[in-house]
């Protein structure tokens, strides 16, 4: 078992990461009650329990996505060029299909089994403008068990019309969507406009108002993802001194906010996401996908002006589901920026870091005992190159960075949410709802 009590970037990894190499993990009514060394903690059973057994597995927290499109499940991988043209082409062409309710629903059931597959348990999604794409959503994880964070995008400007709200229904939408869904069973509310381009300034500000009147809920939008995405900000918003201070006048900064990429972010503006609690989203496989350019982690977590920082796979742009193919892209684009990512900062970043950005550390994201009962199974031993590479591990930290690097969805054994059996992956049918 594998989990963390801290945050390996800031303080020594002794401190922060933990490995129990012969586990027992106790849960009842939903969360961890107890974890630790098998023998040590036997005891602490309930008489008749029989625990369920995974001789050379590791059992990881559940990973944490935080930057997701459920919507662009149907055009994962579609050939394009940069991010405008992507947009154009695939996105606002797959999003308009979620009017109709139906389709929205088998997108959302999809979504929400390939999340499990991937170990994923906690996530924080795009819908589209369509409040039905929200309900589609909601309804599918709380079946399974998932927590999701969503919302319904904000969009008034610049998209086809098919896809934009109006400020006022922007907003009566978001208000009615929080009364149904946000805390309700594990499901939250995320205010979501697209990202600047595609909101009016009124709309940024209602957002904000939004947000002020509905504490608690998240903030999840897009900054900084391309340079040609910045300069177009720069042109739209003359009056604010960059891309983040576009959202930051909006008072649409803090903890709970959750900002995808910020590839292209300066060192004042990751210092204000510090000062402020904003959280960043670095999404690999996207970044590299679309071309977008490497995001710099390291000095996002400099421990000097740190900032909460999750792994998102950003699919339909990201080319992944599985948060392992995420981490070992985050690895291959922190080399590229001067400073390799290790294993254990590349789990942190995929579970608590994950947890944090969504201001749900010590809620989910760790198995530390008080938290909810979400984890991951993986199987070292998946495929037969797996097999033959993991024999040779010579400690744990190998073991979890060959994961990262080899693993995908095969690797996944089993996925818990809240202490139940979600996804076992050599059960005839996988998909057994919680
Ligand atoms: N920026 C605004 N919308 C999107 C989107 O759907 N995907 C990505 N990758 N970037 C965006
Ligand atoms: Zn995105």
């Amino acid at each position: 078992m594998v989990w963390f009590r801290g945050d390996p970037f800031l303080t020594g990894r002794q401190d922060a990461f933990v490995h129990e190499p012969d586990g027992l993990l106790i849960c009842e009514d939903g969360r961890i009650t107890a974890i630790g060394d098998h023998a040590a903690l036997r005891g602490r059973l309930r008489a008749g329990v029989v625990p369920t057994h995974y001789p050379d597995h590791v059992i990881s927290a559940g990973f944490v996505d935080t930057h997701v499109h459920y919507a662009q499940t149907g055009i994962i991988a579609a050939f394009g060029s940069r991010l405008d043209d992507w947009l154009d082409h695939y996105a606002f062409a797959e999003e308009q299909r979620f009017a109709d309710a139906r389709y929205a629903a088998g997108t959302a059931s999809a979504f929400c089994d390939e999340l499990l597959r991937n170990g994923t348990t906690t996530a924080l999604a795009f819908c589209t403008v369509h409040p039905q794409s929200v309900d589609a959503l909601f309804r599918e994880a709380s079946r399974r068990g998932l927590r999701i964070a969503a919302g319904k995008v904000l969009m008034d400007r610049d998209a086809p019309d098919a896809l934009l709200d109006t400020v006022r229904s922007g907003y009566e939408d978001s208000a009615a969507l929080i009364a149904r869904w946000h805390g309700k069973g594990r499901n939250l509310y995320a205010i979501t406009p697209r990202f600047a381009p595609t909101s009016t300034p009124e709309q940024l500000e209602a957002a904000g108002a939004l947000w002020r009147e509905h504490p608690g809920t998240l903030v999840h939008t897009h900054v900084s993802e391309s340079t040609d995405e910045v300069a177009r900000v720069r042109s739209l918003f003359p009056d604010r001194s960059g891309y983040l201070d576009v959202y930051d006048h909006y008072g649409l900064l803090g903890p709970r906010a959750v900002l995808a990429h910020g590839v292209h972010l300066g060192g004042r503006e990751r210092a204000r996401c510090s000062e402020t609690g904003t959280a960043l989203s670095h999404c690999p496989t996207s970044n590299l996908f679309l071309g977008s350019g490497l995001f710099r982690v390291r000095d996002a977590k400099d421990p000097a002006r740190p900032v909460r920082v999750g792994l998102g796979t950003d699919v339909g742009a990201g080319t992944s589901f599985s948060m392992l193919a995420t981490m070992n892209e985050a690895h291959k684009v922190a080399k590229l920026t001067g400073y390799p990512l290790d294993a254990v900062e590349a789990f942190h970043l995929a579970t608590r870091g994950g947890a944090q950005a969504m201001g749900l550390e010590g809620t989910v994201g760790s198995l530390e005992p008080g938290h909810e009962a979400d984890f991951v199974v993986l199987d070292p031993k998946a495929t037969p190159l797996l097999a033959r590479r993991t024999a040779r591990a010579e400690d744990v930290e190998e073991l979890l960075f060959v994961l990262a690097v080899l693993g995908d969805d095969r690797a996944v054994r089993a996925t818990y949410v809240a202490g139940a059996l979600a996804h076992d992956r050599d059960a005839p049918s996988s998909a057994a709802p919680a």
